[in-house]
């Protein structure tokens, strides 16, 4: 179903590994909405050979970039500008990795280099997006840049391990880069808290199973799908959320704000 809401609108999409990837719906979807935009990941992921397929069905290219490399993103946001004609309205960061958690690596008992990488790869790529964009100048008034996000970046859930650290800080990014270019440019940015969804990313961290079932019986509406995580990330590229920006924006079925469910309740009896 189409609305054309992204019609003329021009951005870039990270993220897309396989057909679960968040991102790839995204692509699908931006699609379908009248969006042009390039497709991007890291140099290892491409290997996987998927994303091409997903680019010849959005009629559109991959540029391969590390997102922790500035000099990659500068070549990405270069490149970009010429194939799609012109200056970005949206980017989208989905974008989680932490060593730790694909090592089996405790909380407690951390691997600091790796930590660093988690930190580098899952939040502060973030801010290499964003201020190697604000230094280009290559977003237009009123864009919109989104991360995602997980409610571990709040409250402790002990095996989302040094992700949840970094999900706090992606948040924090967020905010604070939201204002700079907010004041300069009218770009928005913000995060989406998305429920656990069976993706690679998802389903690599410990007990994901007993998580999303737990999540599924807690939130009134269930757990938000890929699918309808990409209608909510359109809905913030399109101009229907021009003044929406610096938020952490819950995407799951009402769980974020649930103290506890009758389901759950007859479970414990
Ligand atoms: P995914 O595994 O499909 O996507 C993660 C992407 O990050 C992959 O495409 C991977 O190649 C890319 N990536 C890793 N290192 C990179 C690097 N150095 N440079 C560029 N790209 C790199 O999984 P999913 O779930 O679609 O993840 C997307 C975002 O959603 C992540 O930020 C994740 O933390 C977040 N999220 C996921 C949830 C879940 O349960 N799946 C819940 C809440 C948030």
């Amino acid at each position: 179903m189409s609305n054309n809401l992204l019609a003329g609108k021009k951005g870039i999409i990270t993220g897309a590994l396989d057909e679960n990837s968040i991102a790839w719906k995204v692509a699908l979807k931006a699609k379908e909405q009248g969006a042009k935009f390039v497709l991007t990941n890291a140099p290892v992921a491409l290997r996987m050979g998927g994303i091409q397929e997903l680019a010849k069905e959005c009629n559109t290219e991959v540029i391969p970039a590390d997102a922790t490399s500035v000099d990659d993103i500068t070549k990405l946001y270069t490149e970009s500008k010429e194939i799609l004609g012109g200056n970005f309205d949206f980017l989208l960061h989905s974008i989680g990795m932490s060593p730790n958690v694909r090592k089996g690596k405790a909380y407690n008992d951390l691997n600091y280099d790796w930590l660093q990488k988690t930190y580098d790869i899952s939040a502060v790529s973030f801010h290499k997006m964003m201020q190697t964009a604000d230094k280009m100048d290559i977003m237009n008034q009123y864009g919109s840049i989104l991360g995602l996000s997980y409610i571990a970046a709040q409250r402790t859930y002990p095996f989302y391990n040094d992700m949840a650290d970094a999900k706090a800080l992606l948040e924090s990014i967020a905010r604070s880069y939201g204002y700079h270019f907010g004041k300069r440019k009218n770009v928005r940015v913000n995060t989406i808290s998305q429920s656990p969804t069976p993706t690679t990313a998802g389903s690599g961290i410990s007990g994901f199973d007993s998580f999303y079932n737990f999540a599924e019986k807690m939130s009134p509406l269930g757990n938000a799908t890929a699918e309808e995580c990409a209608d909510y990330i359109i809905m913030m590229f399109s101009d229907f959320t021009k003044k929406v920006t610096m938020q952490n924006l819950f995407h799951d079925g009402g769980y974020s704000f649930t103290g506890i469910s009758e389901e759950l309740i007859e479970e414990m009896k």
